[in-house]
């Protein structure tokens, strides 16, 4: 692999596991690292998880995981046995569920990172206000990100323009960055956008790439020319 600061994590957001086979078989593990969430999860579960890291990818499941914290830790049981690279769960869910979380890993032997969701990138404006009145978003953000550093988490996600709040801030953590796309132009539901360089430039450890890359008329060649400008951001 090169020499990369920030790497590139594809997100298999595809409608079915055959879709999302044919891809990993694509991709050939031109970056190690994929991402599934809640969707082919629910059709392909464990077998799915199991069939993907024998291939050799960094499989990072995103189930974002809030509840409380015995039921957080009570999920992270059984999937801290999966292989996988990476789990998420909300930071929001407080100090107890997020430490609770990292104490059932270890206790594991796992080497899963748990990485910790801030705010999520499609929340911006008014969508943030209406479900937290009165309250800023940067403040929360920074807020979150030094819970989940103090509760032991090995990173967090957020968005691209959250990068440079968080400047120097829960410096121990990875940032994992969705919410690239190729312009800035502002499509579908991800508000709170940038490119894969400027992203990786502001200190992204890790980007997440789903629709730019999949709805790209050459897919494989859309994550190499990413893998590409990732590795000259110096
Ligand atoms: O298609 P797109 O590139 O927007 O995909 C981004 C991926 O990152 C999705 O799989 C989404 O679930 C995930 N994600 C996100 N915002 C977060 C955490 C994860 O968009 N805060």
């Amino acid at each position: 692999m090169e020499n990369r600061k920030c790497e590139l994590i594809v997100a298999l957001d595809l409608p079915t596991l055959g879709e999302a086979r044919s891809f990993l078989e694509k991709l050939d593990k031109a970056t190690p690292y994929v991402k599934i969430g809640p969707r082919l999860y629910a059709m392909g579960g464990a077998t799915f998880i199991s069939e993907i890291v024998k291939k050799g990818y960094s499989l990072f499941l995103d189930l974002k995981l809030h509840d409380i914290p015995n039921t957080v830790a009570s999920a992270v049981e059984p999937l801290s046995e999966m292989g996988l690279w990476a789990l998420t769960l909300h930071t929001s869910g407080g100090y107890e569920m997020m430490s609770r979380a990292v104490a059932m890993r270890d206790r594991k032997g796992s080497t899963m990172n748990l990485f910790g969701i801030t705010v999520l990138t499609s929340l911006g404006g008014n969508l943030w206000s209406e479900v937290h009145p009165g309250s800023d978003l940067d403040t929360s953000l920074e807020a979150r990100a030094l819970v989940a550093e103090r509760a032991g988490l090995d990173g967090i996600v957020c968005s691209p323009l959250d990068l440079s709040i968080l400047n120097g801030k829960a410096g121990k953590l990875a940032r994992v960055v969705p919410g690239i796309r190729r312009t800035m132009a502002l499509t579908e539901d991800q508000t709170r956008v940038a490119t894969a360089v400027e992203a990786a430039a502001g200190g992204a450890s890790y980007i997440v790439v789903g629709r730019p890359i999949l709805e790209a008329d050459d897919p494989i060649k859309e994550v190499k020319s990413i893998l590409k400008e990732l590795s000259e951001v110096k």
